[in-house]
């Protein structure tokens, strides 16, 4: 048996180890989140949360770049809506209120526990659509230190953009490195999780930010 966390309960856990994540809190209605988004600020992302959806926006529920109590409205009743007529069994824990992040570069960090290598470290170069596109991934066995968290990213053609591509801004390669080899030791460290995935990531000069997270666990 294999079960998903729900986003929320995947980015709660990884917090702990100190991924870090986007401002965010849980709606279980229109007022209380436009009580959040206050809290946290215009522009917000809205995204379902529910233990039997995985990919939220096959199902309608994300929405991006909301910029008043009035978008707000309007996107969550739309979020349930959709949710409801596509996939009407669904369970849903509420609507995530999450700070909405611009710019950067995309890149992807997963792993998975190999039946007979055990945990392995993925990293993605280039992330959002451009990861089943280019394939540009590479792969290690976990745990990984400094130098191979390095090399791997290195390997990738992302990395000719993640350094400033023609005069462009650079990503901090420094963050990125500690992002991959705290991956790996929450792999080692957590053998039931069998699957996780840190999908997109955006990462600046000065921070990274992990905007969406699946952990699926055995049992
Ligand atoms: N906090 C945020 N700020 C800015 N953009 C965001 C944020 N959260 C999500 N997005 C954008 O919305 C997209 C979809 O969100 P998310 O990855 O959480 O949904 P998903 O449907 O579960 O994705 P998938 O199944 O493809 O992994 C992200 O790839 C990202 O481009
Ligand atoms: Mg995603």
């Amino acid at each position: 048996m294999r079960r998903a966390l729900t986003e929320l309960e995947a980015k709660a856990f990884l917090e702990k180890y100190g991924i870090p994540f986007p401002k965010r809190d849980l709606a279980q209605n229109e007022n209380e989140a436009i009580k959040i988004s206050q809290k946290i600020g215009y522009p917000v992302v809205l995204k379902v949360v529910s233990p039997d959806i995985i990919h939220k926006t096959d199902v309608g529920g994300v929405k991006i770049g909301i910029n008043s109590d009035d978008e707000l409205r309007e996107a969550f009743r739309d979020i349930m809506e959709t949710v409801k007529r596509k996939k009407p069994d669904a369970r849903i824990d509420g609507i995530l209120v999450e700070e909405m992040i611009k710019g950067g570069y995309e890149v992807i960090i997963g792993g998975i526990q190999d039946p007979t290598f055990g945990p392995v470290v993925m990293f993605g170069g280039l992330g959002g659509i451009y990861v089943e596109l280019f394939k540009d991934v590479t792969f290690r066995l976990a745990p990984i230190d400094d130098v191979e968290a390095e090399e791997m990213i290195k390997e990738t053609k992302g990395y000719q953009l993640l350094k400033g591509f023609r005069g462009g801004e650079h990503a901090n390669i420094e963050l990125l490195k500690r992002l991959l080899v705290k991956t790996s030791q929450i792999l080692v460290e957590h053998p039931e999780i069998v699957e996780l995935d840190l999908n997109p990531i955006r990462i600046f000069k000065d921070r990274a930010v992990v905007l969406d997270a699946k952990i699926l666990v055995k049992g």
